[in-house]
């Protein structure tokens, strides 16, 4: 963003492996942007983004806006059963706690996480820019699937910008990485969108590909929000029917795939940090 330069900070380690951060700017009655990842190595950079708000907090920044495009640890967002955290909940308390004074993020895992947080949340949405691109390689006539219940949101978004028709896949996890689909609503012969929020291990849409597959699709695309490909993830994509992966890049990504494409969220971020210091 033109005339806005980035504020120098310390990072690094201390002997034991403690996070150390020093902000090297004069922050003092400055709104600050805190731009940071926490995937890849959750914990870690979680932790570091906490360390980072508490020193900008001491350091009287007049206001401490997060970006997290992938807000991690939100997929455990109830207690579905005894003994589990929210950890959810934790997270939005954590960043609110260090100091954070407003988060903005893509595509939460469900929407209602915004309102653990105490306070303003932009929460921005990735489906228009993978819908621009899912219409390129596309026909009209496309069926948008919902590999399980909690994407139907995202995928009756899609569906309304593709023009298309919306089925969904009832998903039962047989392991971590393991799941089994049946399909509510018909793909055959159709050209067929997967959409979805988060692909980790790929088990999810790999084995929603090959059910559509089996039911008669004729194409399958695919556009997910957030790729953590974990493990050997884009190699099981790359054996599977998926023709294509479209992923906004809401993380830093190493992994390469001949079918992945990577959609960049920076203008609809930059449109958003111009509307805050307006
Ligand atoms: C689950 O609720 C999410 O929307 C994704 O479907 C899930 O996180 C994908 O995980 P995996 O790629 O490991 O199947």
């Amino acid at each position: 963003m033109g005339g806005i330069t980035s504020g120098q900070m310390k990072l690094g380690s201390f002997p034991d492996g403690e996070i150390a951060v020093e902000i090297q700017e004069d922050v003092r009655e400055k709104r600050v942007f805190v731009l940071q990842t926490i995937a890849g190595d959750p914990n870690r950079y979680l932790c570091e983004l906490l360390i980072i708000i508490d020193a900008l907090k001491r350091a009287s920044a007049s206001s401490i806006v997060v970006i997290v495009p992938y807000l991690g640890y939100c997929r455990q967002d109830r207690k579905d059963r005894p003994g589990v955290p929210i950890t959810a909940k934790l997270v939005a308390n954590l960043l609110t706690v260090a100091g954070a004074t407003r988060l903005v993020t893509f595509d939460l895992h469900a929407d209602q996480v915004e309102g653990f947080f105490e306070i303003p949340v932009d929460h921005l949405h990735c489906q228009t820019l993978l819908a621009k691109t899912a219409k390129e390689l596309m026909q009209n006539n496309c069926v948008v699937v919902a590999p399980d219940l909690g994407s139907i949101r995202i995928a009756e978004e899609m569906a309304g910008l593709m023009n298309g028709d919306i089925a969904v896949m009832k998903k039962r996890r047989l392991s971590s990485s393991e799941v089994e689909m049946t399909l509510i609503g018909d793909v055959a012969g159709r050209p067929v969108l997967l959409a979805d929020d988060i692909c980790s291990t790929g088990g999810t849409l790999v084995a929603a590909a090959e059910l559509c597959r089996k039911l008669g699709a004729k194409r399958i695309i695919v556009a997910i929000s957030h790729g953590l490909f974990v493990g050997d993830c884009l190699s099981r994509i790359e054996s599977s029917p998926i023709e294509r992966l479209l992923v906004a890049n809401s993380l830093p990504q190493q992994a390469a795939s001949t079918k992945l494409r990577q959609l960049s969220l920076a203008p609809q971020l930059a449109e958003l940090i111009h509307s805050l210091i307006r």
